[in-house]
């Protein structure tokens, strides 16, 4: 395994931010922690930049074990958040400069693995601009230049994309997607959207309270969750006890019909969110009143309040 994470404990005096966490992660993958505020993302992540020790458990990167190898010792590189450029250095000293540190180019060789480096991620024109004079974008994607210039191992990014505006968000998740694939960089990335984690990852790490809840394949997450926690975690989910079996269905496989179908129901809710409706279904399953949460398109929004109306699952996933 390229990256083994096995058995990671992190304690802060007595409390356990991250329990037992263990991951395999392949050469040219790209993995997301996901999980709500104070669930131990940060924590893990900076255990496998070195930036703090695990209490217990071990790291191995190529079969080697670099538990308490110090951070600029391994072969791993980090986004921040912030960013944290220098301020008074420009977009290209900025990339040049942890090649400079560590000193095994020539000067020629540098700046054109730097410049390459810009090129990839579009910030060429902007090389010999202040870094403070570049938008939350253009920032992003040099502080992407400054840690892949170096040649990482694995690079880890901490909520990349979180001080940036919802569209640009997606343009430059996207844009980090194919850069990942094209130099086909490992990589682990910490969010909290849900949909960030599912548009980009090859497999996602659900974590809550400091534990791992559920890794796997975005849509083997969504599609199939192990609890009713990553059900809702990820997308909306009724659940229901049906003949005794617990089960999951998504709103977007409550299909409605004024016709005939298996269950029956009032319209109590309905709202309109353009591309498609949600509405809420009054309806008893196991001779208690739920509400059942139906999607439909925007084109098949006839529904009206107060509506009897009859439904069936196209899916149903068992708990
Ligand atoms: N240095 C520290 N000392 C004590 N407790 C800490 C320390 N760092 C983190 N914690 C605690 O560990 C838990 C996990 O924190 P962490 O920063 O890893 O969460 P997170 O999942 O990254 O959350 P967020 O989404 O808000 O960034 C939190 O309860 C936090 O308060
Ligand atoms: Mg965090």
């Amino acid at each position: 395994m390229y990256l083994n994470i096995q058995n990671v404990t992190k304690e802060f005096d007595k409390f356990e931010a991250v329990k037992n966490f263990s991951l395999e992660v392949k050469e040219g993958e790209l993995i997301s922690l996901l999980g709500p505020s104070g669930c131990g993302k940060t924590t893990m992540l900076r255990m496998i930049g070195g930036f703090l020790n695990p209490s217990k458990g071990f790291i191995y990167l190529e079969n080697k074990d670099i538990t308490k190898t110090p951070p600029e010792k391994r072969p791993v590189s980090t986004v921040f958040q912030n960013y944290a450029l220098f301020p008074h250095l420009n977009v290209l000293e900025n990339v040049l400069y942890g090649l400079k540190n560590k000193k095994i180019l020539s000067k020629k060789a540098m700046l054109e693995k730097a410049i390459k480096m810009l090129d990839i991620v579009g910030m060429t024109e902007y090389k010999s601009r202040s870094v403070s004079e570049l938008s939350g974008g253009q920032q992003q994607r040099v502080a992407l230049a400054r840690s892949l210039v170096l040649g990482p191992k694995v690079l880890l990014m901490d909520e990349p994309l979180s001080n940036l505006d919802a569209k640009l968000r997606v343009k430059m998740r996207e844009e980090i997607k194919k850069i990942q694939r094209e130099l086909k960089i490992t990589m682990i990335f910490v969010t909290h959207d849900q949909e960030e984690a599912i548009s980009i990852s090859d497999k996602i790490v659900v974590m809550n309270e400091g534990k791992v809840i559920q890794i796997g394949a975005p849509k083997e997450i969504y599609e199939k969750p192990e609890n009713i926690f990553v059900a809702n975690f990820i997308g909306r989910a009724n659940t229901l006890i049906i003949k005794g079996e617990k089960i999951i269905v998504r709103p977007e496989n409550v299909q409605l019909s004024f016709q005939e179908k298996s269950y029956k129901g009032e319209i109590i809710e309905k709202n309109y969110l353009g591309f498609f409706t949600t509405y809420g279904i009054k309806s008893f399953f196991d001779e208690k009143e739920h509400i059942i949460y139906s999607d439909l398109l925007g084109s098949e929004n006839e529904f009206e309040i107060k509506d009897e109306v009859f439904f069936d699952f196209k899916s149903i996933h068992y708990l």
